[in-house]
């Protein structure tokens, strides 16, 4: 752990105490010292420094909301799934036992290894959670972005699949497909298509004139995956990912919004706003209707004034929300819902108009309730835009999980063999990979013995809190402990992780066989019938 790390820990409250022995945070440490960070889904995929993924991105600590979780996986608890974007919406539906989805999705480009697990693990506890789960391979992506041949996508599927299986994922209750084989999918991605532009793919991907067709086609692909599990009925969905995935997720937030019949917002008069302008108008009428009488109203007039009197700098809103406030003259200031029309057919926005119950008030784009709440106006826009052949789509939601440390230190790749796991692996591989790994330890056993190991920097401690101790909390912080205190020592340890991988191993391969029937049975095309190109 850098010195940085420990600050930010100490902020969030966590450190020193029980919960803090059990982060997991090896992979901070290996890094530090880059400090850029970009997210980008097809490079290479390390993060120097997780809480820029906060500062500059925007994605939210997931221990805020961790208490909310019912019953939280160990990833969770340990803090390897570290961030989300939007998750309350899941975890409420988790709580109240109403409909939500998971979904993520795997490029076969090799083979299925423990970082891999990570996802698998998440798809099946939402699944476990009751939620509606999918996995799917994502073979237009590794044909397009990564320029694998079919023969290479069908080698792989397979496998991802069976380990999916055998981890505990249920196919007959969730849905397991391929990109390249599923019609509907690839429907709801074109319609996706109209929403997005060539310039937007720039801005967000770094695409240029060089950009295979095929491998923008693959966006809107994935913006369909992560929309799919809402085909048949709007839900809160989560889309479990490593943080490089990130961009994905945001464009895929913003078509869903796009895909909208409506805008729900509040408002203070008949005219338009922006966020900002709109704060203006609030904080006008909130000040003007504290002096007023039952019977009095505040005019748009006396807002502008209000705002110029009131006004610390003049800014560009502070000045364009008067001008519009000064044309609205004698109208009243009053607030209000509106249901803002964005794509809707003329027939839905006729029903909506008729559905709103209350005070209404009609107007060109828009039509505004005054007895309606903001939930009860997102139910209704939503509820009409379905009635009208809308998607409806509620904006999906990501979980962050961090990168696992490679064994050999530095980045886990699936090019570096030694680096990394697979679940393929022969049993007594997985024993030497780890016997062989890089560790957090001292020069000597007597300094180890002195000073303790370095739990946070080892690779062989992240296996234990990712994988190794599974559900046990108390075997992870035992470990944790004993490291950094000194009692333990580094043969032992990785003897012990070592035998703990090749047992892991064993099972897990044995339940693949297991999941060959399973899989067969399915209705699913593992063959691609397309040419070999
Ligand atoms: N792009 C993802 C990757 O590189 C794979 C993927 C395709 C995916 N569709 C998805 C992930 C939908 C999550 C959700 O691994
Ligand atoms: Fe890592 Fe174990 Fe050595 Fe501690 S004792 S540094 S956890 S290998």
């Amino acid at each position: 752990m850098t010195d940085d790390d420990a600050d930010a820990r100490d902020q969030s409250g966590a450190s020193g105490d029980r919960a803090d022995a059990l982060r997991a945070d090896g992979g901070d440490a290996a890094a530090a010292g880059a400090d850029d960070v970009t997210l980008d889904p097809w490079g290479s995929s390390t993060v120097a420094d997780y809480r820029k993924l906060f500062e500059e991105f925007g994605i939210e600590s997931f221990d805020e909301l961790l208490e909310g979780v019912p019953n939280p996986h160990y990833l969770m608890r340990r803090g390897v799934i570290f961030g989300h974007r939007d998750y309350e919406p899941v975890a409420e539906a988790m709580r109240e036992g109403e409909p939500f989805a998971a979904l993520s999705g795997f490029m076969p480009t090799g083979d299925p290894h423990i970082g891999h697990k990570l996802v698998f693990d998440e798809i099946i506890w939402h699944q476990q959670q009751g939620g509606d789960a999918y996995g799917l391979i994502a073979d237009l992506e590794a044909h397009a972005a990564r320029g694998l041949t079919w023969a290479e996508i069908d080698e792989h599927s397979r496998d991802y699949l069976l380990s999916l299986i055998a981890l505990g994922f249920d196919p007959e209750e969730g849905e397991l497909y391929r990109q390249s084989e599923n019609r509907e999918l690839q429907d709801l991605a074109f319609e996706l298509g109209a929403e997005a532009n060539f310039s937007e793919f720039q801005a967000i991907y770094g695409f240029d004139g060089e950009t295979d067709v095929s491998h923008m086609q693959s966006v809107v692909t994935q913006m369909a995956d992560i929309l799919y599990p809402q085909l048949e009925e709007p839900k809160p969905t989560v889309i479990p990912v490593g943080p490089d995935q990130d961009p994905h997720v945001r464009l895929a937030r913003d078509l869903a919004t796009r895909m909208r019949f409506f805008k729900v917002s509040k408002a203070y008069a008949s005219f338009e706003c922006d966020d900002e302008e709109r704060e203006l108008v609030a904080a006008a009428y909130a000040a003007l209707a504290d002096d007023l009488d039952d019977d009095e109203m505040v005019r748009c007039e006396d807002a502008a004034d209000w705002l110029r009197e009131h006004a610390p700098e003049p800014t560009k809103a502070r000045e364009s929300v008067a001008a519009k406030l000064d044309e609205a003259g004698m109208e009243p200031v009053r607030p209000r819902t509106r249901f803002f029309d964005r794509q809707a057919t003329d027939e839905a926005f006729e029903a909506l108009i008729d559905a709103v119950a209350g005070e209404k008030r009609v107007y060109e784009g828009h039509v505004d309730a005054f007895d309606l709440d903001r939930a009860e106006a997102e139910e209704l826009a939503r509820q009409v835009e379905l009635d009208h052949g809308g998607y409806g789509f509620v904006a999906p939601s990501s979980i962050y999980h961090r990168f696992m440390t490679g064994l050999t230190g530095g980045k886990m790749s699936s090019s570096i063999p030694a680096s990394h796991i697979s679940l393929l692996d022969d049993p007594e591989e997985g024993y030497d990979k780890v016997k062989s790994a890089t560790t957090g330890g001292r020069q000597s056993a007597e300094e180890q013995r002195e000073k303790g190991g370095k739990a946070d920097e080892c690779p062989v401690y992240e296996l234990y809190a990712y994988l190794l101790a599974n559900d046990d909390d108390d075997f992870a912080t035992e470990v944790y402990e004993e490291c950094v205190g000194g009692e333990r020592l580094c043969g032992d340890c990785k003897e012990q992780a070592a035998t703990l991988m090749r047992e892991f191993l064993e099972d897990h391969q044995e339940k693949r066989e297991e999941a060959e029937e399973l899989l067969d049975e399915l209705d699913i095309q593992l063959e691609s019938s397309r040419k070999r190109t």
